[in-house]
C-alpha cells in the first residue's frame, strides 16, 4: 500500500537511563514520522517487544517524562503551535501513559475516574456523561461503573485505565502491555480502540509494548525489538534497539495477518532469543 511520511512526531536521540549507577538502557535512537496515506486518516502504531527486563517499561517512563534520562533527548511534535515541524522536549503530562500496573485513583469509582479524565475538555456535563456511558457500554464496564479499583478484576482495571487515557490524551498515547491478562473479547476491545484512535487524527500515535509478538506484527506499522546487544561476541548488560522492522516498507502494514506476517514473527522471535 502506498504511503509517504511527513512531520517528525517522535525523535529519540542517544537516550540512556540508569537507576542509581546501573545503566539499564543505552544508545536508543529512533525517529517516527507522520504516515500519510491518500484517502484515509492514518495514525501511527508503534510496538516495542523484547524479553523481560530489557528495558521496555523504563524506555516508556522516559518517553512520557516520568523518569529523567541520564543522556539524550526526546522530542515530540509541538502540535499546540499548529505550525509544521515544531518540536519540543517531552514533559510529564504531554503523553498519556497506561502503566503495566494500571494504577487508578484509589478513592474514585470507575465513573468518577473517567469524569476526572475529561476535566480539561470543554463539554457540558451531559455530553461528558454520554461519552462515559457509551465507553462503559462498549467495553463491558457498565456494571462496574460505581465500583472502586479494589473491587475490580484485573481486566476491568486495565480497561478503565485505557479508556481514561483515551479520554484525556492529546495525540500520543503510551501503553505498557495493554493486552496482558485480557480475555479474547477484551483483546478485541483494545484492538478496536487502537483503530478508533488512529483513524481520528493524522498525528495520533500509539506506542505499546507486548509479549505477544503476533499482536505486535498484526497491529503495528513499526516494531522495535529491545534487547541486550552483542559486543565482541558477548551479550551486553543493558537494553538497546537490536532490530527495527518497518512493516510499511515491507508492504505488510494495514493488512490482514497472513503468511508473510508469520515470517516476520519468526524473525523477531529469533532476534529476541539472542538478545
Ligand atoms: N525502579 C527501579 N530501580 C532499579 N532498577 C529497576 C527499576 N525499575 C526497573 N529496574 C531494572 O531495570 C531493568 C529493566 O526493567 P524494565 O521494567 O524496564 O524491563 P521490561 O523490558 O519492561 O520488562 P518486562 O517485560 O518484564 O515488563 C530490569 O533489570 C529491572 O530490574
Ligand atoms: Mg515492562
Amino acid at each position: 500500500m502506498s504511503y509517504s511520511t511527513e512531520n517528525t512526531l517522535l525523535y529519540v536521540n542517544d537516550l540512556s537511563v540508569a537507576y542509581g549507577d546501573k545503566t539499564v538502557i543505552k544508545d536508543i535512537n529512533f525517529v517516527e514520522k507522520d504516515v500519510i496515506r491518500e484517502g484515509s486518516i492514518t495514525g501511527q502504531v508503534i510496538a516495542f517487544v523484547g524479553r523481560s527486563g530489557r528495558g521496555k517499561s523504563t524506555l516508556f517512563k522516559a518517553m512520557t517524562g516520568l523518569i529523567k534520562p541520564t543522556t539524550g533527548k526526546i522530542l515530540i511534535a509541538d502540535t499546540a503551535t499548529e505550525s509544521e515541524n515544531d518540536a519540543k522536549e517531552v514533559r510529564e503530562g504531554d503523553i498519556g501513559f497506561v502503566d503495566q500496573k494500571y494504577t487508578l485513583f484509589r478513592n474514585k469509582t470507575v465513573y468518577q475516574a473517567l469524569l476526572f479524565a475529561l476535566r480539561k475538555k470543554e463539554m457540558s456535563k451531559e455530553e461528558k456523561h454520554d461519552i462515559i456511558m457509551s465507553y462503559l457500554a462498549d467495553w463491558g464496564l457498565e456494571k462496574a461503573k460505581d465500583q472502586y479499583p479494589c473491587e475490580l478484576s484485573g481486566g476491568q482495571r486495565q480497561r478503565t485505565a485505557v479508556i481514561e487515557q483515551i479520554l484525556c490524551s492529546g495525540h500520543y498515547m503510551v501503553l505498557d502491555e495493554p493486552f496482558s491478562g485480557l480475555d479474547v473479547g477484551n483483546i478485541e476491545d483494545v484492538k478496536n480502540a487502537f483503530n478508533l484512535i488512529t483513524s481520528t487524527h493524522e498525528f495520533n500515535t500509539i506506542i505499546y509494548s507486548t509479549h505477544d509478538i503476533e499482536l505486535a506484527v498484526e497491529l503495528a506499522d513499526s516494531i522495535y525489538v529491545i534487547g541486550y546487544p552483542t559486543i565482541d561476541g558477548k551479550l551486553g548488560d543493558y537494553g538497546t534497539i537490536v532490530k527495527h522492522v518497518d512493516m510499511k516498507e515491507l508492504d505488510l502494514a494495514w493488512k490482514d495477518f497472513g503468511l508473510d506476517h508469520i515470517e516476520v514473527v519468526k524473525q523477531i522471535k529469533a532476534t529476541m532469543l539472542n538478545s
